[in-house]
């Protein structure tokens, strides 16, 4: 083992997320590099430690207990600029650089793609994995290619756009191929002096028709996105959350059909909806757990959900993640009752059984 490797024991999880909960992860390594990050992998391997890879901690919830293996946090950063002739620019971007600053600096540049995702927390590394996506964009309508390691050939792979997956809230990293790619680096395609993307509700709104610039956009996504409670580095106790703690369900459109009956009988004519195809719609979740009966700010001991949006289950101070994780349960429970819908968790539950 290479003597750089700086291997902390018993290192606390909770302040790495911005949960704030959880206990200490058994052995836990920052690698700055491809190579340290190699070698904490063989070294786990070795130890026959289980691994679970930390980026911005921005959406997991790890248990009282902790993570009984070794956490490997990606420290890698660098981005770098490519043009290439049709107008469009390559931008590469390591892992382990801070998402919203990337966001900033592409804006900055005037590339155009990813200035929807402004304000929002958590690593580089971590977008492709949850095909990460606010006010009408995807990461996934941007994204050329993912390098990452694959732990089970051990080689590094490139994997091109159409390799990965891409579905809302979803791809192979998520999904079919969890834990087996370690996310080194993500290449987007973005728009040289490209115009904004303004489809969401929101932001039409604040525009009311005329176009903005990027950064008019990036700061007015920055503003809902505070005014939700979602903005990343908000400070105070409703930023001590995951974000959304449930993805929004897609449903069947005679699903949907049902909802309406039901909800007309509570003189309620209107049922939120996106449609995604012919058969199929998403339906808020936030919108389902207020009508289950979950108003904003709902509080049950030291856990509860964000005083400005329903979706955001918090940490009110000294939670625990018990206390979360009931809270979670009681969520699922009561909107399956009402409504026959399951809510599933965006986040990773980290170190539970
Ligand atoms: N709503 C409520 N109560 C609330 C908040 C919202 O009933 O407290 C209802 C309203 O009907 C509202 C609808 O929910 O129109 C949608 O709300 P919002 O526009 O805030 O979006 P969302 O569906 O709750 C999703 C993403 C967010 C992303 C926003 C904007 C998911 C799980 N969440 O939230 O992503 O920022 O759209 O595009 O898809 C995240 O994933 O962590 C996240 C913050």
């Amino acid at each position: 083992m290479d003597m750089d490797l700086h291997i902390e024991e018993n290192f606390p999880l909770a302040e790495m997320t911005t949960f704030k909960v959880g206990g200490a992860a058994k052995l836990f390594v920052r690698v700055e590099s491809e190579n340290e990050l190699f070698q904490a992998l063989e070294m786990a391997s070795k130890s026959d430690h289980e691994v679970f890879i930390l980026g911005g901690g921005s959406n997991i919830l790890v248990s009282d207990e902790g993570f009984e293996g070794v956490v490997i946090h990606i420290d890698l950063k660098g981005a770098t600029v490519a043009e290439s002739n049709n107008g469009r620019v390559i931008v590469t971007a390591a892992a382990g650089e801070d998402w919203d600053e990337f966001v900033g600096f592409c804006v900055e540049q005037n590339l155009a793609g990813l200035e929807c995702l402004s304000g929002i927390p958590g690593l580089v590394g971590g977008t492709p994995i949850q095909n990460v996506g606010a006010y009408g964009q995807e990461v996934s309508e941007s994204i050329v290619s993912v390098k990452a390691f694959d732990r089970l050939s051990k080689t590094v792979k490139t994997l091109q756009n159409e390799d990965c997956g891409f579905e809302y809230r979803k791809s192979i990293f998520n999904t079919t191929e969890k834990d087996r790619y370690v996310v080194l680096e993500v290449q987007y395609s973005l728009a040289k002096n490209g115009a904004p993307k303004i489809v969401y509700g929101d932001l039409k709104a604040t525009f009311e028709g005329r176009e903005p610039s990027l950064i008019e956009t990036r700061r007015a996504v920055c503003e809902i996105r505070e005014s939700k409670g979602m903005l990343v580095r908000q400070g105070g106790l409703d930023a001590q959350s995951a974000g959304s703690f449930f993805k929004n369900p897609i449903v069947s459109r005679e699903k949907l059909t049902d909802l309406e009956l039901k909800m007309r009988q509570k003189d309620i004519v209107n049922v939120p909806h996106y449609s995604i195809d012919d058969n199929t719609v998403k339906i808020p979740a936030a919108w389902l757990i207020e009508q289950a009966g979950f108003q904003k700010g709902f509080t049950k001991g030291n856990a509860g959900l964000s005083t400005k949006h329903t979706l955001a289950l918090t940490n009110r101070g000294n939670s625990t993640a018990e206390e979360i994780l009931n809270l979670k349960n009681e969520i699922q429970q009561k909107v399956f009752g009402e409504f026959g819908i399951e809510l599933n968790p965006e986040p990773n539950l980290i170190g539970f059984n």
